[in-house]
């Protein structure tokens, strides 16, 4: 499939490479990769259909863009993205599922066994001398067997987290906002009834607002002193100071982290817990997931222009047809 290279696409901020040289190939691309959210000459702006980006897109940014049609978001998940409002302009939104899953399934499972086995804390024995000098690493309080896992966001990737854990032979339960077809797991239909019934929660919820701040204090409670708490989601469903008291007094007993309420700021009260693993947000981070996330980015607006349709919109904006695809008159 060819672009069209009177289409307009801007690209604000860094964004994958092999994305920027496709959209170069196949489009007018605006690059403004030091984006500050300036405005662009009235001419340009008008001009510019498509937006293909990593960073946060708001209201007041579409709104500069009056025909604009699409916004091709680098990531699954899109809450920088103000949805809503793209919906109410008949703006598509995509993003990309699916071909990012197996690698930010692996580091839910790197986090539970880093908790669990404490193995940062163990290299760094060894680094800082302590093994030839003290001998070997104290043994760890909790180890995998029997633990009774709880998936908070039964998606793609919570199944993918879930076929894991299978094959460690922990058992497996889930709260999601609907039951999910076809999943013989343990259903929950609510988060503190699944947390009262595990100790080990993974989190992979999505940031909405019916799911910010509600993994709190209450949750921590009932998952209980030999608790651990993984988030591989999004750290807006987690309150994030409700957390670090849970793990400075033992509510529970550890967690993994790759994501956090306000990236990449953490506070150093979660910095200075030896009970909390912690990853720089790197769940989809490998050259692999990345190109492929770049080219499902680019195939969404090539797909857009050519055809009049996307490949992974996201759900809210779904429904939105192309004007090229619309018959005359009739509304997005
Ligand atoms: C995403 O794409 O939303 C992931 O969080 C990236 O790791």
């Amino acid at each position: 499939m060819h672009g069209s290279k009177s289409a307009r696409v801007l690209v604000p901020g860094p964004l994958h490479e092999k994305a920027l040289q496709r959209i170069d190939q196949n489009f007018a691309m605006v690059r403004q990769e030091a984006w500050r959210g300036q405005l662009l000459p009235a001419d340009i702006a008008a001009s510019i259909r498509g937006i293909c980006a990593i960073i946060p897109i708001n209201a007041d940014m579409m709104d500069a863009f009056p025909n604009l049609e699409i916004i091709a978001h680098f990531g699954v998940g899109y809450d920088s993205v103000d949805v809503g409002h793209a919906a109410s302009r008949g703006i598509m939104v995509t993003h990309t599922p699916g071909v990012l899953t197996e690698d930010v399934a692996d580091i839910a499972i790197g986090l539970l066994i880093n908790a669990v086995r404490e193995l940062p804390r163990a290299e760094r024995w060894l680094r800082d001398g302590q093994w030839a000098s003290q001998g070997a690493y104290p043994l760890t309080k909790r180890t995998l067997q029997g633990r009774r896992a709880g998936i908070f966001g039964m998606g793609r990737v919570g199944l993918a987290v879930a076929q894991r854990l299978k094959a460690f032979g922990i058992s497996i339960a889930y709260h999601n906002r609907n039951r999910v077809e076809g999943v013989d797991y343990s259903f929950y239909p609510t988060l503190i009834g699944l947390a009262e019934a595990v100790d080990t929660l993974i989190s992979v919820a999505p940031s909405t607002a019916a799911t910010a701040r509600v993994i709190d204090a209450k949750v921590f409670d009932a998952l209980g002193p030999n608790g651990i708490f993984i988030n591989i989601g999004r750290g807006k469903t987690v309150d994030q100071n409700d957390l670090i008291k849970a793990l400075q007094n033992g509510v529970i007993a550890a967690a993994g982290l790759d994501v956090f309420a306000e990236e990449p700021n953490l506070p150093q009260a979660l910095l200075d817990l030896p009970t909390a693993t912690l990853l720089p947000h790197v769940g989809s981070a490998t050259e692999n997931s990345r190109q492929a996330m770049a080219d499902l980015c680019v195939d969404n607006l090539l797909s857009w222009f050519a055809e009049g349709r996307a490949v992974t919109a996201v759900p809210e904006t779904a429904h939105i047809k192309a004007a090229a695809a619309r018959p005359s008159g009739e509304p997005h």
